[in-house]
């Protein structure tokens, strides 16, 4: 899908606004404080049903205001909304006009994934992120994984309630048991995905960091040593588990790591090369989801002149010139866009139908556009 509209209304400081998107590329330019990761937090929030900045849900409605509403519309006239009322704790979510009661409902039609100045150092910070990142690859690629990933979690649950409650063994055998089955599923297909996203990670690299794309390796922990079995993992480090009062291995604790040689990537390359290949990484996703053909993904890079110079920018550009993707980019000058536009053959006339891109300047919360497209306040 592409999001052709999208309308805000309390959302930060966001005027209530509705803009219409360009199906392929997009910018929004402006002043640090203007707005620009809002708006980006508003279409990440209608494909996630969270923020990407803050877990504090409250805290996106516009200062003294206890309500906040997010919908889209897309290409063939889908629309999605998401509204939230901290007064009466209602959520609302819509399909086509019809409440539903579950937010995957709303992320089964939109794919969003989101580039930030952060990303990176989230992504090599720390397994969560990494586990994030394949999580949602999943959601959208191996479309029965979410069943099975909800009922591994529910039986994680029980057999971690075993352990901080003590239970006996038999009890703990029981969970165990079925704990064990589950990992081996789970890890299974995940191992699987991530075999697809490797092999489509080579391209990516050869376009955006070719001096290292023959040189990274890529490598799997499924959540267990890999001498052991789960079983025996778990047996082993019984006591440690009891203590610490919840499972220490297990398919939850899966994770993907980076190599150049013996190295890990994120030791070896520089900040703006770490972006960049987080950048590569994302395209593979995206390229994984938009084969399967439930939904066409939409890349968010907000403000893409941070870390990256001319040349890396160049590279993006190709990049994303070829992949098949609804792409919004936020910049705080307008000369770092350059790249992206000297790429497309832009038509400054307003009736033609071949405009190649949506340009809008960010002020005070307002969005104003720029060449071709309009804005309804
Ligand atoms: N709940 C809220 N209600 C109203 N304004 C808010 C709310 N939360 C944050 N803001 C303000 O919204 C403004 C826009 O923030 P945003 O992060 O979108 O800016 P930005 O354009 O991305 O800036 P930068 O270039 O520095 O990243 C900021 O001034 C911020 O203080
Ligand atoms: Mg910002």
């Amino acid at each position: 899908m592409s999001v052709t509209k999208l309308t805000t209304y309390n959302f930060r400081n966001l005027s209530s606004l509705t803009i219409d998107l360009h199906p392929n590329l997009n910018f929004f330019v402006g002043d640090n404080g203007s707005g620009k990761s809002s708006l980006l937090e508003a279409l990440f929030f209608i494909g996630h049903g969270k923020s990407f900045r803050t877990s504090k849900v409250e805290h996106i409605a516009s200062y003294e205001k206890d309500n906040f509403v997010v919908s889209i519309k897309d290409i063939n006239d889908l629309q999605l909304g998401l509204s939230k009322d901290f007064n009466t704790g209602v959520t609302l979510i819509k399909i086509n006009g019809e409440r539903h009661a579950r937010l995957s409902e709303l992320a089964k039609n939109i794919a969003v994934q989101i580039v930030t100045p952060e990303s990176f150092k989230l992504f090599f910070g720390g397994p969560r992120e990494r586990r994030r990142f394949v999580e949602l690859g999943m959601f959208h690629v191996k479309h029965d994984f979410s069943t099975q990933w909800r009922e591994f979690n529910r039986v994680l649950k029980q057999r971690n309630a075993c352990i901080r409650n003590q239970l006996d063994k038999s009890t703990l055998d029981y969970w165990t048991t079925i704990f064990c089955e589950l990992s081996e599923e789970v890890a299974e297909v995940r191992s699987h995905y991530v075999t697809d996203l490797i092999a489509e990670l080579p391209y990516w690299l050869g376009i955006l960091l070719p001096s290292i794309s023959d040189k990274v390796t890529v490598q799997y922990l499924q959540g267990w040593p890999q001498k052991k079995t789960l079983l025996e993992a778990l047996n082993d480090s019984i006591d440690r588990e009891k203590s610490y009062g919840y499972s220490l291995y297990g398919a939850h604790k899966f994770d993907v790591k980076f190599l150049i040689g013996k190295h890990a990537l994120e030791s070896q390359l520089s900040r703006g090369q770490q972006k960049l290949f987080l950048l590569a990484l994302t395209f593979a996703q995206a390229k994984l989801i938009g084969r399967v053909n439930r939904v066409k993904p939409i890349l968010l890079i907000d403000d893409i002149g941070a870390e990256l110079d001319l040349h890396s920018r160049q590279s993006l550009s190709n990049a994303i010139s070829s992949l098949d993707c609804q792409v919004v980019i936020t910049a705080i000058e307008e000369d770092v866009l350059q790249p992206f536009i000297d790429d497309v053959d832009v038509s400054k006339n307003e009736s033609d139908k071949n405009i190649k891109y949506h340009m809008f300047h960010v002020k005070h919360g307002g969005i104003l556009p720029v060449n071709n497209s309009v804005m309804i306040e």
